[in-house]
This record gives structure tokens, sequence and C-alpha cells, in this order.
């Protein structure tokens, strides 16, 4: 990897000083990321380049009372989600034979990240779409989002296995060039050490889990796994917490299953757009859409950790989140 040319692009995309300053006073470390510097922020290990993003937008952000904010740590299903969040909120505008998820990949439908667009210098919010997305961890969110009454936030996670093994293939197919790809040993035990991008990725899981008992009308929690096993009850679960609610009417046109199917992974993954196009992140990196739709299943992690790495995750897993009653061995619905 051209490591200068990295370290060149992280520099130039820091513009405010102090900013800068306070970032390099915070412990650094390599991790399981695609650029492998991850710096520690508020107990969450954050990449260098958004973490100024996460900075800039706690001293900024105004969260609106109409704001929907999607939010997931990168390979539990955010790409899902936005499809799904997007579908619904358009389905009188579009069908499912000209709807953009059908030309574009989920990322560029709805291409506002919170974060990112601070960096970016770029609005906040699409002009016709309440969604905002963010990979951001719940105690790091803009205290508006919290304090704005209407604001909501839908939340995604899955079995943290599962997403170990999808970032692991995520971060080797994305890699540049001549760069040795991540073992797995090596990767296992940075995901474990809760060195990936917004590791702990449990710290993570659970802050949401425990927002949304405590504040069920603003955070909604949804498990990849229980779409998977239901997603029309999800579906309608979700477009009712997000306040676009399906009308008897819509369920008897088959509305909801249309959604499913439009958002599934066999439907969206076999789109031209989605096997060949790329995606621009942050005008700086360009990312294979491909790589947003591997397999799409449940336990595929059973084809790769070794029975000694299982019984790691499940200690760790286990171990912090045992007295909240989080747990992935059964579908929750
Ligand atoms: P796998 O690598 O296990 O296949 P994210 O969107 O957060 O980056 O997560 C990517 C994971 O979600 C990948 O998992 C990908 O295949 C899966 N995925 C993407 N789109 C999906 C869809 N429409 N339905 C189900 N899974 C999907």
């Amino acid at each position: 990897m051209d490591h200068n040319h990295l370290e060149r692009e992280e520099k130039e995309s820091f513009p405010a000083k102090e900013v800068q300053e306070l970032i390099s006073s915070f412990p650094r470390a390599r991790g399981l990321v695609l650029f492998k510097h991850l710096c520690q922020y508020q107990g969450f290990w954050v990449g260098r380049i958004g973490l100024e993003g996460v900075i800039l937008a706690q001293q900024h952000f105004q969260a609106q009372p109409t704001d929907i904010i999607l939010s997931s740590s990168p390979k539990s299903g955010t790409t899902w989600l936005k499809a799904l969040g997007f579908a619904i909120v358009t389905r009188n505008r579009y069908d499912h034979l000209n709807s953009p998820l059908l030309t574009k990949v989920a990322h560029e439908c709805l291409p506002v990240w919170i974060e990112f667009s601070f960096i970016q210098n770029k609005s906040c919010r699409s002009p016709d779409l309440p969604l905002l997305a963010t990979h951001t961890s719940f105690s790091c969110l803009p205290k508006s989002v919290i304090t704005t009454p209407g604001c909501k936030i839908v939340y995604i996670c899955r079995d943290p296995k599962d997403t170990f093994i999808s970032l692991w293939h995520f971060v080797n197919s994305n890699i540049p060039k001549g760069t040795d790809p991540f073992p797995l040993e090596e990767a296992v035990e940075l995901f474990c050490q809760g060195l990936s991008f917004q590791g702990p990725y449990w710290d993570h899981v659970l802050e949401y889990w425990n927002a949304s008992l405590e504040m069920p009308e603003k955070v909604l929690f949804l498990k990849y796994e229980d779409i998977k096993s239901n997603p029309v009850f999800h579906v309608k679960r979700l477009a009712e917490f997000m306040g676009y609610p399906f009308t008897l009417e819509e369920e008897s046109r088959g509305m909801v299953q249309k959604v499913v199917e439009l958002c599934s992974f066999e439907k969206l993954s076999n789109l031209e757009v989605n096997k060949t196009g790329k995606y621009n992140m942050l005008d700086k990196f360009e990312i294979e859409n491909r790589s947003f739709f591997r397999k799409g299943a449940v336990g595929d992690w059973k084809n790769y950790l070794t029975p000694e790495m299982s019984a790691r995750f499940d200690q760790i897993s286990e171990q912090k989140w045992k007295a909240s009653g989080l747990s992935f061995n059964v579908a929750s619905s």
C-alpha cells in the first residue's frame, strides 16, 4: 500500500487546525479497516478521516424533528437498511420498475452521512428525503439528535461473527493492489480487541440496544437475522416507526412484499450497477459496488472460524452483553 499517499490524503482532509491538533493527541492503532490508522475517541476506534467529521458533527450538526437517522456498524446491514428506508419513504414516488435503487447503489440513492458531510462541506440533508446515515456510536452522536423531539434513529446490527467475516472479506476485497491480505488470525485478534472501524463492535451494539430500551419511541433496534427470517413483518414495523406506515389498502395491493423484493439481496446483487459499478467514497476512494453484496447469508462465519475463534467471540458476547439480555443465538421475533 502507498502509505505516504494515504498519509498525505489524510492530512489534506483536515482543514480545521484545532480539530487536527486534537486528533493528533488521541491514541492511535492499526486496525481491521481499509485505511489502517485508527484513533481512539470517546471509547471507540474511528478512522482518522471520519473522526474529523464525527467531531465537527458533534459541534455543528443540528437535528430536525423530521430526521430519520439510519445507523449501523459497518458490515452489519447498512446497505440493506438504506435500501429499505429509501424504498419505504419513496414508495409513492417510484415503483419497482423505475426506482433509483435499480440504477444506483443504495449509498448513492441516500448519499448523506452525517459525519462525512462535514468533511466534504456538503449539505447534511438531501432536499427531498428525511433520511440520513451514520456509523457513529450512540454516545458520540451529536447531542441534538437525542434532544430534538421527533428525530428518530433506526439501528441495524448483526451477529458479531457474521459482521466480522463480512468485514474481513470487505477489507481484503478493497485493499490496494500489491498489499497483502489480512490473515484471518490477525483479523480476529484486531476485531476482538475492538480495533475495527467504530469498534469495539460489542459496545457499539450495546449502546444502541440500551438506548432502544430507554427510548423506544426514539430508537428502533433491528437485527439483520430477524429481518431475514421475517422480512414482511419487520418492513411493516420499520415503516410504522419511521412514520410512513403502510395503509391497509397498500397491504392488500402487496406493497410491503414489493418493497421486500425490491430490496432483497437476490434482486439488488444481480443488478448491473451493483455488479460492475463503483462508489466514490468521500470523493477520494473508489469502492466496487459488488463488495457491498457478498453472500447476504446468516451463519456464514461457520465456513471460516475455527472452534477456538468462535468460542472467543462467544466469550466476549457473554461478558459484554449478558447483563443486558442481548444475544444473537435465537432470532428474537
Ligand atoms: P456478507 O458479507 O455476509 O454477505 P453493510 O451494508 O453494512 O456494508 O453490510 C454488508 C453485508 O450485508 C454483506 O454481508 C452483504 O452481502 C449484506 N447485504 C447487502 N445488501 C443486502 C440485502 N439487500 N439483503 C441482505 N443482505 C445484504
